[in-house]
């Protein structure tokens, strides 16, 4: 059995997997986390493992940049191979002055301006939003870890590339706090589709201050988020 995107047999996915944009980012996670970690996707590159952490069968799939390509492999993978908790693990650019480079968020909700949610709800705005007891897991596993996180409404856009941050004014004088392009979707499908869906995202620029994580910086922080997310898995 395989989707027009996975080629993975039935039962080789994991009931959670934890999504990464960048699918090398899903080999690194795989093979630095997981025990046993085994190849099941690479259709276009988008590696998808399977392993274990603590003894317990976790999947790591990427998914791909913006709202048109996590959509396929979130769809793909509830409702094909029954997956039941997706936590998206990203990186966003903050919209507020004092979120440091590599503050971990937890996304409580996703606003944004994709088209696929814009087809969806023609007639009305739908509102996006993390399963909650996948959000208070992550908020007192970070705890736990003695890792800061800030919970957040956030935006999901489809346009990485803007005429200016003044943009953003308006958003962020309704609460959201920073910008990514996967999410709202995410959050969207999961909901219409029964399963569990959280993101965890650490900011890699802010766009107020123009400040940008180095590598290594993104990296150490990036560290912190996938701890968390193993734990709340
Ligand atoms: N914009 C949109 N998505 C992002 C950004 C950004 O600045 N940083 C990380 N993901």
């Amino acid at each position: 059995m395989s989707t027009f995107h996975i080629e993975a047999k039935q039962g080789e996915i994991a009931d959670t997997v934890l999504m990464p944009g960048d699918p090398l980012r899903a080999k690194f996670i795989a093979e630095t986390y997981l025990e046993n970690p085994i190849c099941y996707n690479r259709v276009r590159n988008m590696f998808g493992y399977t392993g274990t952490y603590h003894g317990r069968k976790i999947s790591v799939q990427g998914s791909g940049m913006g709202m048109g390509s996590i959509a396929i492999y979130a769809h793909e993978l509830i409702a094909d191979y029954g997956v039941k908790q997706i936590i998206r693990v990203g990186t966003c650019g903050a919209l507020v002055p004092h979120l440091q480079l590599g503050q971990v968020i937890l996304a409580v909700s996703a606003s944004g301006d994709s088209s696929a949610n814009m087809i969806k709800f023609q007639e009305g705005h739908y509102a996006a939003s993390a399963n909650f007891e996948l959000l208070v897991n992550a908020f007192q596993k970070a705890k736990e870890l003695n890792i800061s996180t800030v919970q957040g409404d956030i935006f999901s856009t489809d346009s990485f590339y803007d005429d200016g941050p003044q943009r953003w004014d308006k958003w962020v004088s309704n609460g959201i706090i920073c910008v990514e392009m996967e999410s709202q979707i995410l959050y969207t499908i999961a909901k219409k589709m029964g399963a569990r869906a959280l993101s965890l995202l650490t900011v890699s620029d802010n766009i107020v201050t123009g400040k940008a994580a180095t590598p290594q910086e993104r990296e150490h922080s990036y560290k912190d988020m996938i701890k968390i997310a193993l734990e709340v898995a």
